[in-house]
């Protein structure tokens, strides 16, 4: 997954929006909290990702709204790298 790029993945019903910045990777609900457009049809740039439908900017490190019309941050997960796999840590503990 080269850096700048955005993968989304769907894990048990949720989407999750894989990002790889020069600051690492992390990962991010996969619906903006404005009207629910998928943030992976958007751009990453930098360490923020756009929306594709209003284009509010979020930061993907901890999912604040930089910009409006969204203001509702976006749920976050940790994710880490273990060899060639990219895993996230979802709500129950684990990866
Ligand atoms: S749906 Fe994302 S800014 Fe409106």
């Amino acid at each position: 997954m080269p850096q700048g790029k955005t993968l989304c993945v769907e894990v048990e019903g949720r989407e999750v929006l894989v990002c790889h910045t020069a600051e690492g990777y992390f990962a991010v609900e996969n619906q903006c909290t404005h009207a629910q457009a998928r943030l992976c049809e958007g751009k990453l740039k930098g360490h923020r990702i756009l929306c594709p439908l209003h284009g509010a900017a979020f930061d993907i490190r901890d999912g604040t709204a930089l910009t409006r019309p969204a203001s509702a941050p976006l749920k976050t997960y940790v994710a880490r790298v273990i060899g060639d796999a990219i895993e996230v840590l979802f709500d129950r503990g684990e990866y």
